[in-house]
């Protein structure tokens, strides 16, 4: 079990920007999502959705963004409207992880089911590294786009998780610094005291 632990410990994201191809295989991102749909998940919902962006879908991809940027925000610049259009182009792949929330179940509330589909994309994350593979998981305002989210299909109780950015690091990346887990972690025994 330790190269588990050890390939636990030593995950980190890539930039998007320095993502290169080759982006995995169809083989190899057929291994990835049977890893996402291992996740946990209450009531075995599988609300988990995943739409790949390759090639010339990443420009329209920016282009739903920019359209959406203009609706949301009418005083945005060329500038802006231009950069954000230019996001999707920065990996070979994206993939889009989606939530298609069951809104009226009777045990599991909305907020687990986005939960579960995050923890399908850490899975996704996990084996992206294990293959040799870099990613970074990102949101930003277009993931809460009412018109980024339609043009996935997706209604207004769903969501959009975050975008997978996938590709090939193109550089050496440094290991980054972690704070020490013991700070997040304590005994508990009985309510903590609050003021009234
Ligand atoms: C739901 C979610 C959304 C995120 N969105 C962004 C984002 O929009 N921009 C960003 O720089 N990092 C974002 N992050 C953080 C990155 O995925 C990543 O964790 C961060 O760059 C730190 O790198 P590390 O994973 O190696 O610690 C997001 C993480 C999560 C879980």
């Amino acid at each position: 079990m330790q190269p588990i632990i050890d390939a636990l410990l030593a995950r980190q994201s890539t930039k998007a920007d320095t993502l290169v191809e080759p982006a995995p295989s169809d083989a190899e991102l057929a291994e990835v999502f049977a890893a996402a749909v291992r996740a946990p998940d209450h009531g075995a919902i599988r609300p988990w959705r995943f739409r790949l962006i390759r090639g010339t879908a990443r420009e329209e991809l920016g282009r739903v963004f920019a359209e959406g940027l203009k609706r949301r925000k009418p005083e945005a610049t060329a500038e802006e409207v231009q950069a954000l259009a230019a996001k999707p182009l920065r990996s070979p792949l994206i993939v889009a992880v989606l939530a298609e929330v069951m809104d009226k179940h009777p045990k599991v509330p909305p907020i687990e089911q986005v939960v579960a589909t995050g923890m399908a994309a850490q899975n996704m994350l996990l084996a992206l590294e294990a293959l040799g593979y870099g990613a970074v998981f990102l949101s930003g305002p277009p993931t809460y786009d009412p018109w980024v989210k339609r043009a996935f299909g997706l209604a207004e109780k769903d969501a959009i998780v975050g975008f997978l950015y996938v590709g090939t690091p193109g550089q050496e990346r440094r290991q980054k610094k972690r704070p020490e887990a013991g700070a997040f972690v304590a005994e508990w025994s009985a309510p903590v005291a609050v003021e009234a």
